[in-house]
Parts: structure tokens; sequence; C-alpha cells
């Protein structure tokens, strides 16, 4: 199948997009009292405050790791905004995405006494025991990147992306796009995943699975890149050598498309024949979508840590703030790309 470049009948899913995930979208409120034990509609009466009046609030940053550029500027932005000149002090703590470690990691903030924890978990299970000590502890919690299903009691609120709807985005807009080019060739995909239980994997993988057979597509290869290049060029490879056909990549983020990419030119592939499906939206991968490389990136944004700051105060100040808040987030293509470079994240 040649790609080409009608991308007419696009724009509405543009607009369906934005509205179906943008905004600031919330599914529940909490209403933070201005003490420590202030009101909740869920159950949860912790409110971050400078317990130990020395003028700024220390928080504890579980971060999941390094793998990505996505998490590069996710960390930078938290580096950036939670500082002195703010009202904040960070103690920051990698979890080199060890779902393990990061549960130690959220331990050993809670016994240094940190006076707000923000954890973006690595994956999504096994996290009530340790939720409950931070509130046994009386520290407030707040779930950032990637949602947890937990009670509502565990923690004061969350703020990230709304996952699932990322990958119905991408899903919408290939199957605009695959009606656009009046595509009649069988649809084969290869499925590069994201870390395996993370909530950012499960709900754009649920998007895929839940869409293809309905629609006639055949998933030929699916396995996990672990967000990384290295592991993303390692998959697409080995998938390479099996000699099946394909016409599709769905990517789960950015760094694992670039390695796909690298492993089809070093195979010979024609790349642009192919149409590569990403998450994210680093700058590198918004000059591929230009470039005519990458097809679609269903984004992702990283840039949390001064939108959390903001959450952290209006709950300080009493204020009631939404029990779950997403990201806007949206998709980029060949319709737009050259106004998103002009603020995309990272390199
Ligand atoms: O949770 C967000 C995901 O984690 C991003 O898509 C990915 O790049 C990162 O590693």
């Amino acid at each position: 199948m040649k790609k080409s470049i009608i991308v007419a009948g696009l724009a509405g899913l543009m607009a369906l997009s934005m509205a179906g995930c943008g905004g600031g979208t919330s599914d529940g409120t909490t209403t933070a009292g201005s003490g420590s034990t202030g009101g909740s509609t869920s159950g949860y009466n912790l409110v971050p405050k400078d317990t130990n009046g020395d003028g700024v609030i220390t928080i504890g940053f579980a971060q999941v790791g390094a793998e990505s550029g996505w998490r590069t500027a996710n960390t930078q932005s938290y580096k950036d905004y939670f500082v002195a000149a703010n009202g904040f002090k960070l103690v920051f703590a990698d979890a080199n995405q060890d779902a393990d470690k990061q549960k130690q990691d959220v331990r050993d903030l809670i016994a240094q006494g940190v006076e707000v924890i923000d954890l973006a978990p690595v994956t999504d299970s096994g996290w009530e025991p340790v939720l409950q000590e931070a509130k046994d502890a009386g520290i407030p919690l707040i779930i950032s990147d990637r949602q947890l299903s937990v009670s509502d009691d565990l923690y004061l609120t969350y703020f990230g992306g709304n996952m699932e709807q990322e990958g119905k985005t991408a899903v919408q807009w290939l199957q605009d796009y695959i009606a656009a080019n009046k595509i009649t060739d069988p649809i084969n995909i290869v499925h590069l995943q994201g870390t395996i239980g993370s909530t950012a994997q499960k709900g754009r993988t649920q998007a895929l699975a839940d869409a293809a057979p309905g629609l006639g597509w055949n998933i030929v290869f699916e396995q996990t890149g672990e967000f990384t290049q290295a592991k993303g060029q390692e998959v697409m490879e080995s998938f390479l050598q099996q000699g099946k056909d394909f016409n599709v990549i769905y990517s789960e983020n950015d760094d694992m498309t670039y390695g796909a990419i690298d492993a089809l030119k070093a195979a010979g592939k024609d790349v642009e024949s192919i149409i590569i499906i990403s998450f994210d939206g680093n700058k590198s991968a918004v000059q591929m979508v230009i470039d005519g490389l990458i097809d679609v990136i269903a984004e992702c944004d990283p840039l949390l840590g001064p939108q959390v700051g903001d959450l952290i105060k209006k709950a300080e100040a009493g204020q009631t703030i939404a029990k779950v808040t997403y990201s806007v987030e949206g998709f980029i293509d060949s319709t737009n790309a050259t106004e998103k470079i002009k603020t995309a994240f990272g390199s």
C-alpha cells in the first residue's frame, strides 16, 4: 500500500478529539479544606501545607524513571517549577522503571516527612497499602501522569493524561485516514506496547483492542518496547526477521517509534509507505510528521509541574479542586504539524 497525502475529513476528528479529552475535564470533585482536616466529598481530608513553618511546602516527587523524551521533559517541568521562588522545595526520587523500588521510594518520602507527595506510578497495581501509609502519616498524596484504580479516599487528586482517550483519538484518526484515502488493502498492524501494567500502556492498548476486531484490522504482532528507543528498535527488528506483511505501526510512544523507524531503515524498508502512529509529541517526532515519516501523534502533555503546583496552591487555600483533571490533548498530523512544532516540548 502506498501512503497517500489525503487528509481531508480529518479536521472533524480534531474537534472531536479536543472535545473528548481536553479542557480540564473532571469526573468528580474534592473539596479541600483550609485546615489539615478540611472537608472532602470523597472521604479524603488532607491538604498540602507548610507544616514545619519553614516558608516552603516540601514536595516529594516519586518519578517513574528516565526512559523517554516525554519523561525528561516531565522531570524538568517539576525541577523548574518546584523551587523556593514558587513556595516549594522538591525532593526527587527516580524509580528507574522499577515498580517495587518505587513503592520503597514513596515509603522513604513518608519517612523523610515531606509535606505532600506526588506519585507518577510505574504500574497500577499494589498501591493501596502504600497510599494508606501516606494517609496515616498525614501526608497528602497527588497522583499524576498515570491514573490508578484505587479508592477515592486514598488520594487528593489526579492530574495527567487520559490514556484510553489518547488511544481512541489515534484509532479514530486511522479509521478516518483509511476512509479518506479509500484504502481497501487488509490493515495489518504492528503494535509496540509501553511498559506492561502502566496505565499509559493499558489505556492505549485497550483502545486498539476494542476497535480492531469490529473494523476488521489484524494485529499481526504485539510486544512491549518498554517505552524506550533501544527496546523499540530491538522488538521491531525481531518482527522484521519474521518476514510478515504489515502496513501500520501503532507505537505507544515516540521513543519506541524512533527505534522502529531505525529498524525499518536498516532493513531497507520504505518508511513513508507505512502508516506510523505514535504518542506523546516530542519536537523531533513532530519534525518527523513534517518530513512524512510519522503520520499521526496522539498528544500527551508532560509539562505537568506548574499545573500540579497550581492545584496544590488551590487546595492549600481551601478551594475546591477536581478529583480528576485530564491534560488538554489532541493529535498532530500533516494538517497542523508546522504550527504544533512551534510549541512542542523537548528536542
Ligand atoms: O505516562 C506517559 C508515558 O510514559 C509517555 O507516553 C511515555 O513516553 C512515557 O515513558
